[in-house]
Parts: C-alpha cells; structure tokens; sequence
C-alpha cells in the first residue's frame, strides 16, 4: 500500500483509505460482522485512514471504528464529521451561520465524537457540509482553530457541499481549513478545473469520496437494478436515472477494454493519477469489497492516453442526493 501525505499539515497515510458512511446505514441491510471483517481486512492490507461521520448511523459508524480499532497496534487516522445544527441540507444561502455552526453547539457535538471513538483528540474533524454564503464569516473555523489549542482536534477541514463544490475554495485560500473533502470521480470532474490546483499551491490536503458514484462506476449494476428497502440509492438512482447512468458506464467499460483495469480498478487509479489527491476513500461493506479496494494501490499507474480519453466521460448531471 503506497502511501502520501494528508496535506502539509497532515499525517503519512494511505492511498486507498476506508469510506464508513455504509457501514453506518442508510444503505440497507448491512451486518456488523460484515462491517468489522471489512474494516480488519483493509487495515490488515495496509489502509491506515477512515473516514465517517456522526450522522453515519447517528454515531453507529464512528462506534463500530473505536470498538475494531481497539484490538490493534498500528497507527489509524480517523476522521470524522459535525453537520450543521438541524435546517436544510445543503444549508441555504439565507442560513445565518451562527444558527448552523453556533460555537456551543460545536464544542458539544466534538465532545460527543471524542466519546463516541473513544480517544482524547480527533485527528481530523470536517464540517460536514458549507455554503458560499458563510465565506465572508468563516467563524466556525476560527472556533476549530481554538480546539486545536485545546488539544481537542488536530486538524481541521470541510466536506464540500455537492451542488457548489468550489464554495470552499476561498476557505483552502484563506488558511482555515488543513483538509478538504471533495466528490471526483468519471463523472464528477469539476474538481480538477481549480480546486485541486488550489489545494497543491496551498498545501491543503484532499480526501476524495464516493469514487464509484455511490456503485455505479464499479460497472456491476444494470438498467433494471433495484436496491433493497431502507437503501438511499432507491432515491440516489429513481426513476430513469439507472439507465440514463448504466449507458455511460458502459461507455467507459469500452474505453477499459485492453487496458488490463476492472471498472473499480479504473475508477481509483483515475482519482489517485491527479497529484493533488492525498487518499481516495471508497465505500467498502464487506472483506472482499476491502480486498479489492485495497489491491488497486499496488496496480501500475494509469498511462496518461487512457486518463486523457476518461477525462472526456465527465458528466454535467448535478447531483441526485435529494431523490426525485
Ligand atoms: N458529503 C460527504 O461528506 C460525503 C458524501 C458521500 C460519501 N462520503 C464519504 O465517501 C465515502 C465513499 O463514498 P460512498 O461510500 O458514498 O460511495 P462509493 O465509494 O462511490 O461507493 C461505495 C459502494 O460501492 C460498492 N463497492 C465498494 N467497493 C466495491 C468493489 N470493489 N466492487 C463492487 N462494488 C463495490 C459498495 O456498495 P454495494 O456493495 O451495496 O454496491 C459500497 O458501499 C463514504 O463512505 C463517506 O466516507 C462523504
């Protein structure tokens, strides 16, 4: 497993890191065995970064990290998340953010994810997702700042909200944040257009999330597939939204063809090729999703002919996390 910074502030870890959301919930029916072989079994290969949330099962996913990672040596960075104070989600531009992110509700939330994964300081803590409305009063980040102070949190970063990615570029700018957590994948290429470049000029460290489009670059789905009750991507993939997508993924499966890649091999190597990434973190649910995932960091690196004819799959499409 090769390994790169998170960031110049940030620690050495993996390349391939362990997305936690599904092990939460949200994604239907999902075994705690499951979750635990899947997190022991990316750690035995070598991935030493997690990535959750509190809202990932309310706090489950963080739970079920402090209980695995209590039987082990090595040194594991995890990170996790605070969303805003409860109103819209992504937060609306009219959204004071001192009725989001207020100062006590921020110090109390952080002491529940101390407890939560059982440690005394949190490596990294994102808030979880921004407008472009707060850039002007980035106040949340100035109490992040005191935390670090107080011992409390490491390092600080955003999760970017997924209609306006680029809203956190004047943050990475301004120092405010250590990390940014970013959507880049075949289809979600507006990154690359500037915040990417902005995150090696600053030093800011990059985590990418949901490499597969929730599944759907990993090539297995079919235009009459359907997902289990309680599962977000029944909204996520509604109505003809399963075949509009599985017609462009077969597209990219061509451009695979004779390139000795599967289509998740592909989608990890696309992420990791662009110098900015510090770790790409794939969602993973059970041993052999962690196996797999795992293996890509030690396949060759993509030739630039192949990267250049995936760059031209990106998709306008906006995002579905609303449903229909
Ligand atoms: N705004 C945010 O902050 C935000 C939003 C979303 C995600 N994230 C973070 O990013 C991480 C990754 O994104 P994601 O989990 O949403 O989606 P993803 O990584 O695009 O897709 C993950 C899903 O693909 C399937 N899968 C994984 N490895 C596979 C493999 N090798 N072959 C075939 N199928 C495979 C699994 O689902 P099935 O087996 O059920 O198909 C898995 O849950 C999250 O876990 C979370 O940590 C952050």
């Amino acid at each position: 497993m090769k390994t790169r910074h998170l960031g110049k502030s940030g620690p050495e870890i993996s390349e391939i890191g362990f997305g936690a959301w599904a092990i939460g919930g949200n994604w239907g029916p999902q075994g705690e065995s499951d979750s635990i072989s899947a997190l022991e079994r990316a750690l035995d290969l070598g991935v030493s970064f997690i990535d959750t949330a509190a809202g990932y099962g309310n706090g489950k996913s963080e739970k079920i990290i402090a209980q695995m990672l209590k039987g082990r040596d090595e040194r594991v960075t995890v990170a996790t998340k605070t969303q805003p104070m409860p109103g819209d989600w992504p937060p609306s531009p009219y959204d004071k953010v001192e009725d989001r992110y207020a100062e006590s509700y921020l110090r109390e939330h952080i002491e529940e994810r101390l407890r939560f994964l059982e440690t005394d300081c949190l490596d990294l803590l994102q808030l979880h997702t921004w407008t472009r409305a707060w850039n002007s009063n980035p106040e949340p980040f100035a109490v992040l700042k005191e935390l670090k102070k107080e011992g409390k949190i490491r390092l600080a970063g955003v999760s970017t909200p997924e209609h306006d990615q680029n809203s956190v570029i004047d943050l990475m700018r301004g120092g405010w944040v250590d990390v940014v957590q970013v959507i880049y994948n075949f289809f979600e290429q507006e990154p690359a257009a500037e915040l990417l470049d902005v995150a090696q000029e600053t030093g800011v460290g990059v985590i990418v999330g949901v490499p597969f489009d929730e599944g759907s670059l990993t090539g297995k789905f079919t235009e009459e597939f359907t997902f289990p009750e309680g599962d977000f991507r029944r909204d996520y993939f509604a109505g003809d939204r399963m075949p509009r997508t599985v017609k462009r993924v077969e597209a990219i499966k061509k451009e695979l063809e004779d390139s000795g890649y599967t289509m998740a091999q592909a989608a990890l190597k696309f992420i990791l090729a662009h110098p900015a990434v510090s770790t790409v973190i794939p969602g993973m649910r059970n041993a052999a999703q962690a196996e797999a995932n795992a293996a890509v960091s030690d396949l060759s690196e993509m030739p630039e002919d192949l990267l250049g004819r995936l760059r031209a799959h990106a998709w306008r499409r906006a995002f579905w996390y609303d449903g229909k």
